[in-house]
């Protein structure tokens, strides 16, 4: 039996580096797992996101990216964290036995301080306790469904060490086996999707290509890739160019081979490459733009979905809290 787990923070519109390095392969993996758990980790968004409507935005738009990448409800459990109090529940009492000394290691926190440190201001500004916090509740939403198998880019491997720790931490401290210790699942592609700008694809590079989108909204992203500047009768490098690679996530061999041939021949000119890749993202995800409008303009639907999700969840929540209860003597 293996329980596959991993959730998504809502802090913005998903795009194709999310979808390649995240939500595929954690879909892929679901299918030779006997159970799989998919949530957006929306509280930990809250962390960033402190304006309403665009937090209520991206958490529909987190849940219809995965519905519309082809997530089954059906198949594997998918809700919201903020629907699930036991997590609550069980990241206080986390609390507790968590050493103060791990929170300031974990990275997220380190970057920050590390960020005042180096303007020169107090260690403090701008750091709340959620971030500082953050990898208990993340270790809460891994323990509370007993996940063995956390599938994440390689960003969040301290998170899953921090994890283990804390289970292990609690089983030996108060003599039990309520917690079970949890995996992760290095996803390899999350480094292979290059931005427009060449970089690694990310939000905060404001490099990226929208997985659902109009066909204006990807031709402005595509046509703004940098190339080098061969002519199209030039023969190409195509190891290294963002357009082929991306290209190349989302292809079939066979049409990525295609591609490389006529690049490196000097059939093709860059221009003629983002043409196909425009072909490619309307054939590929044409059709589920549609039905990702249609659960952003009937959000309803959505909030169903996920709270039926929620329901079908929290009666294993509920086991895991009164294990610990009892363990620890509540
Ligand atoms: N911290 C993860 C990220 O930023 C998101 C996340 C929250 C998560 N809770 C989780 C991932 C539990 C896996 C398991 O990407």
């Amino acid at each position: 039996m293996t329980r596959v787990l991993t959730g998504i923070k809502p802090t913005g519109n998903i795009h194709l580096g999310n979808y390649v390095g995240a939500i595929r392969p954690a879909l892929r993996r679901a299918e030779t797992a006997s159970e799989s758990f998919f949530f957006m980790a929306d509280i930990h968004a809250l962390n960033q996101v402190q304006d309403p409507e665009l937090y209520r935005k991206w958490t529909y738009s987190v849940a219809a990216s995965w519905l519309c990448s082809g997530l089954d409800p059906e198949v594997s459990h998918f809700y919201r964290q903020s629907d699930i109090p036991e997590v609550f529940e069980l990241a206080t009492i986390l609390t507790t036995i968590t050493p103060k000394g791990w929170m300031n290691k974990a990275h997220a926190y380190k970057a920050a301080l590390d960020k005042n440190r180096e303007a020169g201001i107090d260690d403090d500004v701008d750091i709340n306790m959620g971030l500082y916090t953050y990898p208990i509740l993340m270790a809460a939403d891994i323990l509370i469904f007993d996940a063995d198998i956390v599938p994440v880019g390689k960003d969040q491997i301290q998170h899953i060490e921090i994890t283990r720790d804390i289970a292990e931490r609690i089983n030996n401290f108060y003599k039990t086996e309520a917690l079970i210790l949890p995996e992760h699942e290095l996803q390899a592609a999350a480094q292979a999707m290059p931005g427009t700008d060449g970089r690694k694809m990310s939000k905060s590079y404001d490099n990226v290509v929208p997985l659902f989108a109009s066909k204006k909204e990807w031709k402005t992203a595509i046509y703004s890739i940098v190339t080098d500047s061969s002519e199209r009768h030039d023969p190409k490098t195509v190891d290294g160019a963002a357009v082929y690679d991306i290209y190349a996530a989302l292809a079939t061999e066979e049409q990525t081979a295609e591609l490389r041939r006529a690049l490196e021949a000097g059939e093709l000119g860059w221009g003629d490459a983002k043409g196909e890749l425009l072909k490619l993202l309307e054939d590929v995800l044409g059709e589920s733009v549609e039905r990702y409008n249609h659960y952003m303009t009937n959000t309803k639907e959505l909030d169903e979905i996920l709270q039926a999700g929620a329901a079908k969840v929290r009666p294993y929540a509920r086991e895991t809290i009164d294990r610990v209860r009892e363990a620890v003597g509540i």
